[in-house]
């Protein structure tokens, strides 16, 4: 039987130039590419396809949109997935995107390596091979990339001797990630912060002065934290996203310019387009305030910030995470409910929500009723700040002395 590598193969440069390197330099007599689609562009797709019939690879196309959709975009939503204002659309692609690999490789008659083309710089590199590790730890992985330490001149050249087809357009001076949770921006010229991002760089989002002039209300109804409908209208999880990035993104909705603080602690300058994303999240995040206690709130703020960071390093798999979302998905049992939003030039902000489990009465929170008799506050009110007052006393005899 082959020698068999297992390749996370995305059709980019950086994995194509694996291939040969696999068999030259690592002596592979069969390379297998899987690429996953997790909602990258169509393009894409079909180039990795193209690329792995020349090459001659035996090649997987894994379409795994709707299980990210259900399984990874939803669960984002429960927490509110927030890393310092980035909702976390590359980071929660690359647990699936490993275990379909994994499964395929687990079909094969024989697997010696699973390779993957993430650099030792990145994040990427974290979070595929721990759920490589997780699910097969026996087989080992190669990293070329990081190993060889290639410059993109290089591996041009190394392509190119190989007369492998690269595109060279315009595009490729930026360094894209896409999926269905978002679009990722990096490179070039971006890595300087102080650089304006220009207008070429975004593909789903309106530049939020060309969006159009009149507002667009827009209905989504949450059961049990997970968006069910959208403007009345039962979608499943991946048309919903679908359907609300074309939307949230002709208004303009959904750009990011950030400075993100990277695993390995490296601050890289990062620009997003999540259209869908941040509208999702701003709709649960304020029927969240809607129907769960102050302190409930709080609490979960907590459990969020601590999911993202999982989520993020790709530990999906972690123990922690499983017992944070049981949590959240304890508190999620009453996330059902309605909110509006409006979309123009850009933002995305609600303006209207409801839910049979809000703990709001509109009787209590009035101006205008005898619901509640106030005369009965002023106990409470005599109460409050006792410790401080103590302390000013004291502070003010002390200074006497
Ligand atoms: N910084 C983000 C993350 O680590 C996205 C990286 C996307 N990669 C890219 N080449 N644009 O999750």
């Amino acid at each position: 039987m082959a020698k068999t590598a297992v390749l996370v193969y995305s059709g980019g440069l950086d994995t194509t130039v694996c291939i040969p390197l696999l068999r030259e330099e690592y002596g592979f007599e069969q390379v297998v590419t899987v690429t996953v689609d997790v909602g990258q562009p169509r393009e894409d797709i079909a180039d990795a396809e193209e690329r792995a019939r020349l090459l001659g690879t035996e090649h997987y196309t894994v379409d795994a949109r709707a299980e990210f959709a259900r399984d990874y975009c939803v669960p984002a939503v429960k927490a509110n997935a927030d890393y310092q204002g980035y909702p976390l659309s590359t980071a929660i692609a690359r647990p699936l995107i490993a275990l379909k690999a994994v499964e395929i490789a687990q079909q094969l008659p024989r697997v010696d390596a699973f390779v993957h083309g993430c650099t030792g710089k990145g994040n990427d590199q974290f979070r595929l091979e721990f759920i490589m590790r997780t699910l097969m730890p026996h087989v080992p992985i190669i990293a070329p990339m990081r190993e060889r330490n290639l410059t993109r001149s290089e591996e041009i050249e190394y392509a190119r001797a190989r007369g492998i087809p690269i595109h060279q357009s315009t595009d490729k001076i930026w360094s894209i990630d896409e999926n269905l949770w978002g679009r990722s921006i990096e490179g070039g010229l971006l890595e300087d912060p102080n650089y304006v991002p220009p207008e070429e760089i975004y593909r789903w989002t309106r530049n939020p002065q060309d969006a159009p002039n009149t507002p667009q209300m827009l209905t989504i109804e949450f059961e049990q934290g997970t968006p069910m409908a959208l403007d009345g209208q039962r979608m499943e999880p991946l048309a919903l996203i679908q359907t609300l990035n074309e939307m949230a993104g002709m208004h303009g909705v959904g750009r990011i310019d950030m400075m993100e603080d990277r695993m390995i602690g490296l601050k890289v300058r990062e620009n997003y387009e999540c259209p869908a994303a941040i509208v999702l999240i701003t709709a649960h995040r304020a029927l969240e305030a809607l129907v769960c206690a102050r302190d409930e709130l709080r609490f979960k703020a907590q459990a969020d910030r601590a999911w993202a960071e999982l989520a993020y390093a790709g530990l999906w798999l972690d123990p922690f995470k499983e017992s944070l979302e049981a949590f959240i998905n304890k508190v999620q049992e009453r996330v059902t409910g309605t909110v509006t939003l409006r979309l123009f030039k850009g933002s995305a902000a609600v303006v209207a929500r409801t839910s049979p489990w809000a703990l709001y009465d509109e009787a209590l929170a009035s101006f205008d009723t005898h619901d509640f008799n106030q005369s009965e506050m002023s106990g409470a009110v005599k109460a409050h700040g006792l410790p401080a007052r103590l302390y000013y006393q004291l502070k003010q005899r002390r200074g006497e002395r």
